[in-house]
């Protein structure tokens, strides 16, 4: 299954680019199940999720192309040929899911496997199935199947109980062709959203408000291909801000929003880490100053990413004084805290909330990623630790990091990876 060698290293230093968004890209490939017509996407990482989500739609029928030279893949569907997606794919990946609105949309019809819970929490769909019942569609859950039908979607008002992200996702893919006017309210508001509203837009669709909490898309007869660019990674650019704190790094990180991770800005910076925005990108050293403990609470966003949560509590194992983070979007996040405890972090949780008593010298252990976040974040104490940690299970990290061993050697750290 893998495993990475992560020695101790040094402050690390130097350049770093950023790849394409991974929960961008997902949906975004989901999505061109719409198109008449040829979608080229460019910036797209190699990623293990990406390629799950390839297969995903060759199986449907799609002509796909990927080029990762060049970052681009491109995708055509004359015909969707199947409207089933198997727990073969669903079980590799959660985001399988997102087919369900545009296999919907275009012919009338979806069956997914039900994804069960996984290592954060129950992750329910509820929220998708209520939008789209909303819209017309006839849902059937059984035998660890969800199938929905329409003969045609309508336009319909959907109140989220909860801003879920992959729920405001599929709901306004499958709104695009419905007839009429369809509002989610209380929708998510993550870059991701705005990023696929703007290439379902290019495609033809008409959706206001992706970046609010209402978004109203007016639905299309039919949409075409189009060519689109996606934004960059914003958790593996907070991944490396981490590392170069946890580091007590200099590191300029190329391809940033800055605005997409203000939360993650606003956090280190209360840990003393300074950060500057230049030209080339973002700078971020964790040297100027000795850093300190802070408090997080995890949010939708703008609120603080759970996807930063396990890489903030090894920084803040690192820094002086106790900090307290609050889990509040999974209910069971913290699985990589008896491994970061393992490497001496001593952290004790009661309910939602992680207490970490800071100032410890971590040391190298073997342990385990639990998740893709969870797995970086040990990689990230890892470099920090006396001696080395063996991370094992890495299958996790390679669905979300593009290169990640490549990219933390190139700013000096000594990582090497076995796989059997
Ligand atoms: C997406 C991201 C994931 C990130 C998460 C929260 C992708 C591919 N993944 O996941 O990296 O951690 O957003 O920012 O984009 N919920 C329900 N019912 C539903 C749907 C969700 O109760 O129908 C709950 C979930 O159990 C969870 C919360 O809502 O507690 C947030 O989930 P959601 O925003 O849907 O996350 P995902 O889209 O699965």
């Amino acid at each position: 299954m893998g495993k990475f060698l992560v020695e101790k290293c040094g402050p690390l230093s130097g350049e770093v680019e950023i790849s394409g968004s991974k929960n961008a890209v997902l949906p975004i490939m989901a999505a061109a199940l719409l198109a008449e017509g040829r979608c080229e996407i460019n910036d797209v990482p190699a990623l293990r999720d990406v390629d799950v989500m390839c297969r995903l739609l060759r199986s449907m029928g799609s002509v796909v192309t990927e080029d990762y030279e060049n970052a681009t893949i491109s995708i055509e569907t004359e015909k969707i040929v199947a409207e089933e997606v198997p727990y073969e794919l669903v079980k590799r990946m959660r985001a399988s899911f997102f087919v369900m609105g545009p296999l919907l949309a275009k012919t009338g019809r979806a069956k997914i496997a039900q994804p069960g819970g996984c290592a954060i929490g129950e992750r329910p769909i509820d929220l998708h199935l209520k939008g789209l019942r909303i819209l017309g569609a006839q849902i059937t859950e059984g035998h660890g199947y969800v199938e929905a039908v329409a003969e045609k979607l309508h336009g319909g008002k959907v109140y989220l109980d909860f801003p879920s992200v992959g729920a405001t996702e599929n709901i306004m893919m499958a709104a695009t062709l419905a007839e009429g006017v369809t509002v989610i309210e209380n929708a998510a508001e993550e870059p991701e959203i705005v990023d696929l509203a703007n290439f379902l837009n290019k495609m033809g669709a008409r959706i206001k408000g992706a970046g609010t909490d209402t978004i109203k898309i007016e639905g299309v007869e039919a949409m075409h291909g189009t060519r689109h660019t996606v934004i960059p990674d914003r958790i593996e650019t907070g991944t490396f801000m981490v590392a170069a704190a946890i580091t007590r790094g200099d590191i300029l990180i190329r391809n940033v929003v800055p605005d997409h991770v203000k939360p993650v800005i606003a956090k280190l910076v209360e840990c003393g880490v300074v950060i500057e925005d230049t030209d080339e990108g973002m700078r971020v050293r964790g040297n100027v100053n000795p850093l300190i403990s802070t408090d997080i609470k995890t949010l939708p966003y703008p609120g603080f990413p759970t996807d930063m949560q396990s890489l903030f509590m090894a920084l803040l194992a690192t820094t002086e004084g106790p900090s307290v983070v609050i889990e509040t979007v999974f209910e069971n996040r913290f699985m990589h805290v008896g491994e970061l405890n393992r490497m001496g972090a001593n952290i004790k949780i009661d309910g939602k909330s992680a207490l970490i008593p800071g100032q410890r010298k971590l040391l190298g252990a073997q342990v385990i990623s639990t998740d893709l976040r969870a797995g970086a974040a040990l990689v990230l104490a890892g470099l920090t630790a006396e001696g080395v940690t063996e991370v094992s299970e890495i299958y996790h990290i390679d669905r979300g990091y593009e290169k990640f061993k490549e990219k933390l050697n190139g700013l000096g750290a000594k990582v090497s990876r076995i796989d059997d």
